[in-house]
């Protein structure tokens, strides 16, 4: 499959894993996708297992992302952990405004955008997550939710950065739920924001931002949903916790 911009295919491990399992899912991947350059492959592991994955993904294709960091520098913050502290571990992504964080921990987007700004401060390419709920798209709010998300959480970020930040397109409702969307409304979704980006920013940065899908993406569904040609990635759950199932989907993405 050919398309402009290279797919970028992210595990977001969430809070699970214990440094040794972690240590031996990241050994397995580096091995079984040792040989994969058509697509950037990104690992998301829990903060306490950075510095081991990053020790094992040394010198391979793999990249390593954070699931979350703070909007501030060094400081008197208790139990943050800042863009410079991730720096440590040669983390080059972050996930930023996650649904779980944005209901759990009430992130806004303006508190996402200053989370990105300092992300990029610090040389770090940020994941902003964005997605409607079910009530929202049942009422026919989507493309007012997504809009509002993408003005706030990116908002001040230079054509360049933009260029530099991913983003990921998560509906809620389809978040560790085994509901999909199809691939027709994955795309709808993914066209539309792409629309937007191109008000926002311009035509140039929304065609060369990159995508991608989340919720419920496993090996089977994987190729049509990277098939779509706004879609240009995924950040996988459940399915990147096993080698085999996260390997699958890459291998599907091809
Ligand atoms: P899921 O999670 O693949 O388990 O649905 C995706 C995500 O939350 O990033």
């Amino acid at each position: 499959m050919t398309k402009d911009r290279k797919l970028i295919i992210a595990g977001n491990w969430k809070m699970n894993k214990s440094v040794a399992e972690a240590s031996d899912l990241v050994t397995t991947l580096k091995r079984d996708l040792a040989n994969v350059k058509e697509v950037d492959l990104v690992v998301c592991p829990p903060f306490t297992a950075l510095s081991d994955v990053s020790r094992v993904i040394l010198d391979s294709n793999i990249r390593l992302g954070a699931q979350n960091m703070s909007e501030h520098g060094n400081g008197a913050y208790t139990g943050e952990i800042s863009a410079q502290m991730l720096k440590e571990f040669s983390v080059r992504y972050v996930i930023l405004g996650h649904s779980e964080r944005r209901q759990y921990q009430a992130e806004s987007d303006e508190l996402i955008s200053r989370k990105a700004h300092a992300a990029h401060a610090a040389a770090l390419k940020p994941i902003v997550c964005i997605g409607e709920t079910l009530e929202q798209r049942e009422s026919g709010q989507m493309e007012a939710v997504l809009a509002t998300q993408l003005k706030g959480s990116l908002a001040g970020l230079s054509h360049q950065q933009m260029e530099e930040t991913v983003l990921a397109y998560e509906p809620v409702w389809a978040i560790g739920t085994g509901k999909t969307a199809t691939t027709e409304q994955a795309q709808s979704a993914h066209a539309f924001i792409r629309g937007v980006l191109a008000t926002l920013f311009d035509e140039t940065v929304a065609r060369r931002v990159r995508i991608q899908y989340g919720g419920s993406v496993k090996a089977n569904n994987a190729r049509e949903l990277m098939e779509q040609p706004d879609v240009d990635g995924a950040l996988v759950g459940g399915a990147a916790l096993e080698a085999r199932s996260f390997t699958e989907i890459v291998t599907n993405s091809i």
